[in-house]
């Protein structure tokens, strides 16, 4: 049988989480979607805007609350179905961001809130992007800034570091916080065929009154961090835990224990 791509096992990890997502990440996601929102205008109303890794279908739901014509779109079956459960009456269904079934010049907005971190070729997502956008239609997406100031990095990097391995039997992976730069986004947009590229900073957080959620959240509502944890030896495994807990008990105060996510949110149009 072929070796699992990158891709294969995102789309497995996905699949598997989408039930459990919004307990979690979603939770945290949910955060940028007004102020992505709000970069593509004012006024939403009547504009067709496709959401691609659309997940649990939030951000779609918020442009249609606002008058977009909205259709989302993800590779995992279960997030489409709990999309769509989510929000009856919206159009959500399964496709590839890196290869849209959506034809050229269809929208007049394309959004893709923390999806492009997870894929093999962002670059194919964002060309995809561009071509199903109407001359002048704008290109909105967020990503993670770090691993400074990441706080789930913060607590599980030096982890592994200390006790683990990230010498691991998987495929290669991009690197998650390449689109919180700036001045990458800029270069990527504009060879894409984009122009009047604008970035916003937005910090997000989530907050737990228990320690062991904190690896419940790794477990359950991330992707990569989650297989290369799981490919550690069980006692490897075991000391990272126990760390990741102690460190989460270290951070504890009396509203709990707050994670906080600098994310990039960035808007382009279609030159
Ligand atoms: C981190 S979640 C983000 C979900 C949602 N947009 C949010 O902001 O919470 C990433 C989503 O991207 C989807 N995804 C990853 N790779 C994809 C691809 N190649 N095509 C379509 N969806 C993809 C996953 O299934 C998952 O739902």
């Amino acid at each position: 049988m072929a070796e699992a791509t990158f891709r294969d096992l995102e789309q497995a990890g996905w699949t598997e989480r989408a039930g459990a997502y919004d307990d979690h990440f979603g939770s945290v996601t949910e955060g940028a979607i007004e102020p992505l929102l709000s970069m593509l205008g004012d006024d939403l109303a009547e504009l067709h805007l496709l959401d691609v890794c659309a997940g649990t279908g939030h951000l779609a739901a918020a442009a249609a609350a606002r008058g977009a014509v909205v259709k989302g779109i993800d590779f995992a079956a279960t997030m489409v179905a709990l999309a769509k459960a989510n929000h009856p009456g919206l159009d959500f269904a399964e496709g590839d961001a890196q290869a849209l079934d959506q034809g050229d010049g269809a929208f007049d907005a394309v959004t893709c809130c923390f999806g492009l971190l997870h894929l093999a070729d962002a670059e194919a997502a964002i060309a995809e992007a561009q071509r199903v956008l109407k001359p002048g239609g704008r290109f909105a997406f967020a990503a993670w800034q770090g691993p400074k100031g990441h706080d789930l990095s913060a607590l599980v990097l030096p982890a592994i570091e200390a006790h683990g391995t990230f010498d691991v039997d998987l495929p290669p992976a991009p690197p998650i916080f390449r689109f919180g730069k700036p001045e990458v986004c800029e270069e990527i947009l504009t060879v894409a065929g984009f122009a009047d590229v604008e970035t916003q900073t937005l910090s997000l957080s989530w907050q737990t009154p228990e320690p062991e959620d904190v690896l419940t959240m790794i477990r359950r509502s991330t992707v990569r961090t989650a297989m290369i944890l799981d490919r550690q030896s069980p006692e490897a495994r075991e000391r990272i835990d126990a760390r990741i807990l102690e460190d989460a008990r270290a951070r504890q105060g009396d509203d709990g224990i707050t994670l906080t996510f600098p994310a990039l949110l960035v808007a382009a149009t279609k030159a």
